[in-house]
């Protein structure tokens, strides 16, 4: 049995033991650049501490954690792409160090990428996982197209919001988790259990995530601090302040939203402090706190070796509390 920090680093090597380079380098060379620019790696953790949990085969599932990294990895060279953001995890985007083109076909291969390692997992389980692995991709696609939709939107309600963060980051660490249970054969009971786990975290994970985009410190977080907040993103921060604050709040907040030319640096001091005289900050960390219980709700009820259970509840704990 591996630990967090065991499968952590044999998921760090495997990486790096992967060669992603091949000819033409502008296709080939920026995934290598992507999958080597670090990153938590949560999906293939879950995935594999998933196996774990059930009693599986972790190197029988090595590949197909991999291939959901690299189909992480692939949205978020798509992502830049749609949100236009020029750095993540504290170097130049894709598109940004090559150029869109590039960063529209690297992710179209890694997509491609992504199938070849998710295919390499035990052959009687494939129509399974492969059934699975689409509903969660597809699932992304939606979700982004909702969260592009909803920058135009100015009447997008919090239910909405959470459906969006459901689909665009939810399902992937969920599928993550439940494509281990498959692999390890858990019963169907608990599969569901894993799934719903991954769904709260997730949507935990990306109201932390949206937090961090406003509140958080730009060098521990890798991204440029309010790119949320220039790209008119309806977060559940921005969601609730047009909700609840004063007419006046609301009608500085929407004269920004509208504003065509503005100093960045400007917008962003101007909205976030609005967000901080409304308090919703700590809402939204209470949301969290909600999403969480939850999760952990669904967690007390799976049947599972008791020891990774344990590390999973203290990673999941450890991930609504990061920086980064
Ligand atoms: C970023 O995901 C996109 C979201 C779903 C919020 P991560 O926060 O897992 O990014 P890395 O892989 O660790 O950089
Ligand atoms: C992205 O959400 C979710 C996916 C990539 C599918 P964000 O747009 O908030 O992710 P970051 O903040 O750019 O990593
Ligand atoms: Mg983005
Ligand atoms: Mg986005
Ligand atoms: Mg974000």
């Amino acid at each position: 049995m591996l630990s967090i920090d065991d499968v952590q680093k044999l998921i760090t090597s495997e990486i790096k033991n992967t060669n992603f380079i091949k000819k033409p380098s502008n296709l080939y060379e920026p995934i290598e650049y992507t999958m080597e620019m670090g990153g938590k790696r949560v999906r293939p953790l879950l995935c594999l501490m998933a196996v774990q949990l059930f009693g599986g085969d972790i190197s029988k599932a090595i590949k197909p954690a991999l291939g959901l990294e690299v189909f992480h990895n692939f949205t978020l060279l798509h992502d830049d792409i749609m949100d236009n953001a020029d750095v993540r995890r504290n170097m130049p985007t894709v598109h940004k160090k090559w150029n869109e083109n590039v960063g529209i076909l690297s992710g179209d291969a890694m997509l491609i990428n992504a199938y070849q390692y998710i295919a390499q997992c035990n052959n009687k389980m494939l129509p399974e996982i492969l059934d699975l692995f689409n509903e969660v991709a597809l699932g992304v696609c939606e979700g982004q197209q909702y969260d592009m939709d909803f920058e135009n939107r100015m009447d997008v309600t919090v239910d909405e919001y959470l459906e969006m963060i459901r689909l665009k980051t939810a399902i992937l660490l969920a599928g993550s988790l439940k494509m281990g249970a498959l692999l390890a054969n858990a019963d169907e009971k608990d599969a569901q259990l894993i799934y719903d786990f991954g769904i709260n975290i997730g949507i935990a994970f990306q109201l932390q995530d949206d937090y961090l985009d406003t509140f958080g410190d730009q060098k521990s977080f890798g991204k440029k601090i309010g790119g949320d907040i220039i790209a008119n993103k309806k977060t559940f921060l921005l969601i609730t302040t047009l909700n609840n604050a004063t007419l006046e709040d609301q009608t500085t907040l929407k004269s920004w939203i509208k504003a065509d030319n503005f100093s960045e640096d400007e917008k962003i001091n101007a909205v976030k402090s609005i967000y901080t005289k409304n308090l919703v900050d700590e809402s939204s960390q209470k949301l969290m706190d909600k999403y969480y219980n939850n999760a952990m709700e669904n967690i007390a009820q799976i049947n599972g070796n008791k020891v990774i259970k344990s590390e999973l509840i203290h990673f999941a704990t450890k991930l609504m509390k990061r920086n980064n």
